[in-house]
């Protein structure tokens, strides 16, 4: 029961609940799964910066060709950087796992990096987005010395902190119950990076636009097949117009 209960929360509230992490970090975001040149850059994104630890095992290379509108060369040239332990190249056909061992990545991070396909339908977008974006530093965690305002005690370094720089928190406090209580308020810039928190904003969300997508490859053919449908049924809706008006003619 007590399963059935949960499965029911996962499908009902994705990204409702954050693993403990305070909903007033989470910044509401829409993802669009119709605009290539985000996905395509959000793929990109993900294979350099991701794809050293995490898989997306679900997926293989050659679907990123067929739903990105990019050639079978371009993704073995600027997508693919794994290969198998002979050194060969992994090929466009093979599924985009990493290397790292399950034994590795304990010792390295205390926990095994998750496999990303389908993360997008258990946090949802708008905690992805706000996960990326809330990365702050925080001494006290050793050794990967940040924390996350809506993961809090989270076991992933901030990889992406060359584009963002390091952020420190504002702290607020409140009286509640005659004692003082201090949260964090809100993220401040300490060190910038390589781009500024527009762009860096960007970038956070063509990562999460790339997350949907590889959580619902089938969604792109939907919207596309969309379209031809619902000029079908304009044209068809014309046509039976005059049809109807022809065989009519004669009665009035
Ligand atoms: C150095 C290794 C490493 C890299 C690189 C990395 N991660 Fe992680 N990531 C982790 C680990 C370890 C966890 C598990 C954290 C935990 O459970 O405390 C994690 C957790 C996550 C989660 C939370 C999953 C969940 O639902 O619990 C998301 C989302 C995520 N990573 C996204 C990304 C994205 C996007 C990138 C690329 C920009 C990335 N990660 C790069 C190590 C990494």
């Amino acid at each position: 029961m007590k399963k059935i209960f949960s499965i029911l929360v996962v499908l009902v509230a994705p990204g409702a609940f954050a693993a403990g992490g305070s909903s007033e970090f989470i910044e509401h975001f829409t993802p669009d799964t119709t605009n290539k040149a985000s996905l395509q850059r959000g793929a990109r994104l993900f294979v350099n910066y991701c794809m050293s630890c995490h898989s997306a095992g679900y997926h293989r290379y050659i679907h990123l060709a067929r739903d990105l509108y990019l050639s079978e060369k371009q993704v073995q040239e600027n997508l693919i950087f794994t290969t198998d332990e002979h050194g060969v190249p992994t090929k466009p056909g093979e599924l985009m796992v990493v290397p790292m061992t399950e034994k590795y990545a304990k010792e390295a991070f205390g926990t095994v990096p998750p496999n990303l396909s389908l993360v997008s339908r258990v946090r949802g977008a708008s905690w992805l987005y706000s996960y990326l974006k809330g990365f702050y530093l925080d001494t006290g965690r050793e050794p990967i010395g940040v924390n996350n305002t809506v993961f809090p005690d989270v076991g992933m370094p901030h990889v992406l902190w060359e584009l963002q720089g390091f952020q420190i928190p504002v702290y607020k406090t409140e009286t509640r119950n005659g004692k003082e209580i201090r949260s964090i308020e809100r993220l401040e810039i300490a060190v910038p990076g390589e781009q500024s928190p527009e762009e860096y904003a960007v970038t956070a969300a063509d990562l999460v636009n790339f997350l949907v997508y590889l959580g619902e490859p089938a969604r792109l053919e939907r919207q596309r097949l969309g379209i031809w449908i619902v000029l079908f049924l304009v044209v068809f809706t014309i046509i039976a117009h005059f049809l109807k008006r022809e065989y009519w003619r004669d009665v009035h």
